[in-house]
């Protein structure tokens, strides 16, 4: 027996217990998703077609995107509540009907090459989500939108799986839950510690709320956040996501805490960190 072949002979009840000991946990680990956040927008002006449609090139899970009511009850796709930072012109988006808003440019901020891009409607951005892949809608305004909303995604291609619906208040998601129980939602919570070191919301508050509004997610930012605090919301199976993730090692930590989904501004960055990390 030559001398490689002896060593792997004895090796080989070795070999049996690791494998024994790594195929449960491979099964048990899901790597998770990567959204794009308001499309891969480190590269593409935020919240634009182009912006969705490289996110789609660099193979995110998924993108998320801001969603607010123009004044003639259009859903427009934009995260400011004006124009100001992104055209350098100063429009109220709820004040302001679609067609007036459609005339700005929102991606020469960015870049001559985004020159004259415009602002997209909820329908053009659903249009760009692939087969298989997902959309995480943010709500940026409050209970009015959910009626049209609902219209847009009844008439959307995208099926149920596709769509998780998120928002920072807990009343509009409550809404969107009586109204359409089919579809899945996940309450964006920015954890926030104040001097003394004390973290707020608490986690009784925040296990309240969610149970309150029958969200089947907890979005968190990733500051402030710990491993008890996502256990706790595992055992209540709700899923925990995370915003906005640009570090690969902060992306490493989350995916070794079992998140669900990370967003990120690089979602090619943070897919290939993630694929790179062997399971705990
Ligand atoms: O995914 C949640 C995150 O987008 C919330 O913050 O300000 O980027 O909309 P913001
Ligand atoms: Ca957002």
């Amino acid at each position: 027996m030559s001398t490689v072949r002896h060593f792997l002979w004895v090796m080989k009840p070795a070999w049996i217990t690791s494998l024994l000991l790594l195929v449960p946990a491979a099964l048990c680990f899901a790597e998770p998703l990567i959204i794009a956040h308001r499309g891969s927008s480190a590269s593409a002006p935020e919240n634009t077609i182009p912006a969705f449609e490289l996110a789609w090139e660099q193979q995110a899970d998924g993108i998320e995107a801001d969603f607010l009511l123009t004044k003639d009850g259009h859903i427009v796709c934009f995260h400011d509540k004006d124009t100001k930072r992104i055209t350098g012109k100063k429009l109220l988006v709820k004040n302001t009907p679609l067609s007036k808003l459609r005339q700005l440019d929102v991606g020469s901020w960015k870049g001559e090459q985004y020159k004259g891009t415009r602002i997209p409607t909820i329908a053009e951005v659903l249009a760009t989500v692939p087969d298989g892949k997902k959309i995480y809608i943010e709500i940026k305004c409050g209970e009015e939108i959910v009626t049209p909303l609902l219209r847009e995604i009844e008439a959307s291609t995208l099926t149920k799986n596709q769509i998780v619906i998120i928002c920072f208040k807990a009343g509009v998601l409550k809404a969107i839950k009586q109204h359409a129980p089919h579809l899945q939602t996940s309450w964006l919570c920015n954890l926030k510690k104040d001097k003394s070191g004390k973290v707020t919301p608490t986690h009784e508050t925040i296990c309240k709320t969610l149970e309150d509004i029958h969200a089947n997610g907890f979005s968190s930012s990733h500051q402030n956040i710990n491993l008890a605090l996502i256990n706790k919301v595992n055992e209540a199976e709700i899923m925990h996501h995370v915003w906005t993730v640009n570090d690969p090692a902060i992306a490493t930590r989350f995916s070794q805490w079992g998140t669900a989904s990370i967003t990120t501004d690089k979602p090619a960055l943070i897919k290939n960190a993630i694929k790179t990390v062997p399971a705990p």
